[in-house]
């Protein structure tokens, strides 16, 4: 088991290794005594592939343990599904004692520790990820939320979890849909950080490397989140490609995968980033061949304009200004404080070709 420490706050382990759903119960018992019940909040699809092992776990350590299962989906991260599940904690008799253990993937993730950061005023609660995405970004920071009409993740909390536990055999068997989704995140931190880990993705198998992969992504995301938790400066730079990303999965009404919507956005980023004289095209070709090889879109169909009044709709924006993420060489990213009047200018110089 590989583990990193996140010292904001009092401190929290993501822990990483084969077999560690097993280990839940265990794990969890360190940080919290079992004289208590576990709640898992996990989605439709989660529920019937791992609940079980996660509550034998659980049991066999000593804890009560109990469930709220809600549909599957982006289309649940509603403050309506919140809603229900905080109702669902009550009918259960959930208490300030009690524990919450996220089971699943990015918007189990965001529900269940919203749920957790509100419930009662806040009940402790554990990340376990079942996917890569969740593995190598959302599991690790504290953010937490759901979608509001007018945009992605408009409302939530920085709500630290207990413990991040990280079972690498069941990412081994995700569908090539999700994993490719997590594939997007991982190579955004190489862009942002590491070249290493940015060419096992231009010229490795990723799947041979999946424990590598989290931990070389949890480690920088965890340096980050320490220097700057509540995101104030350093950690805008993990929106890489999001300021598009999200703009097109919103227009897709969420029917694009955040992973996809992601890739085309690095891809976007990059390209604009050469236009601007940010990075070389050779720095920009190599983002969109990586995406390439990797079964990820590059780009979109959706129109500069659209994009950019979507975008702008998102909560990054603050007042005439938007800050950006962009590419400078492979590992190395800065930000960039540009006027909202010249998003869209930079959207079409993203999506045109490079030579
Ligand atoms: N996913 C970006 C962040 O956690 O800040």
């Amino acid at each position: 088991m590989h583990t990193i420490r996140v010292n904001v706050g009092k401190g929290y382990d993501i822990n990483i290794g084969e077999g560690l759903l097993g280990k839940v119960g265990e794990l969890v018992s360190t940080v919290k005594s079992p004289e208590c019940k576990a709640v898992v909040i996990t989605d439709s699809n989660v529920a019937k592939l791992h609940l079980f092992d996660c509550q034998q776990s659980l049991r066999a350590s000593g804890f009560d343990t109990t469930a709220v299962i809600f549909d599957a989906g982006e289309e649940s991260k509603t403050m309506s599904m919140i809603g229900k599940i905080l109702e669902g904690m009550a009918e259960k008799g959930v208490t300030r004692n009690d524990i919450v253990i996220a089971l699943g993937g990015g918007v189990t993730g965001d529900m269940a520790g919203f749920a957790a950061g509100v419930y009662m005023r806040g009940i402790p609660f554990v990340q376990v990820p079942t996917t890569l995405l969740a593995a190598v970004d959302s599991s690790v920071g504290g953010k937490t939320a759901v979608d509001l009409p007018s945009g992605k993740n408009l409302a939530g909390l920085f709500y630290q979890p207990e413990m991040v536990i990280c079972d690498t055999l069941l990412l081994e068997t995700l569908p090539e849909e999700e994993y490719k989704c997590g594939l997007a995140e991982a190579i955004k931190t190489g862009i942002l950080s590491d070249e290493e880990l940015f060419r096992i993705f231009e010229e490795g198998d990723p799947k041979e490397k999946l424990p590598e992969i989290i931990a070389r992504c949890a480690e920088y995301k965890a340096g980050v989140v320490m220097r700057d938790e509540k995101e104030k400066g350093e950690r805008k730079l993990l929106n890489l490609g999001h300021t598009a990303g999200h703009a097109i999965e919103k227009l897709s009404n969420y029917e694009m995968k955040h992973g996809f919507a992601v890739a085309a956005g690095l891809g976007i980023i990059g390209r604009a980033a050469s236009g601007l004289g940010y990075c070389s095209e050779e720095t920009a070709k190599r983002i969109e061949n990586v995406l390439l090889r990797n079964g990820l879109p590059v780009n979109t169909d959706f129109d500069d304009r659209e994009i950019a009044e979507a975008a702008l709709s998102d909560k990054k924006r603050s007042g005439k200004t938007i800050t950006i993420a962009v590419p400078i060489s492979i590992g190395n990213c800065d930000l960039k404080e540009i006027e909202t009047d010249n998003l869209e200018e930079i959207i079409m110089l993203g999506k045109k070709a490079l030579k």
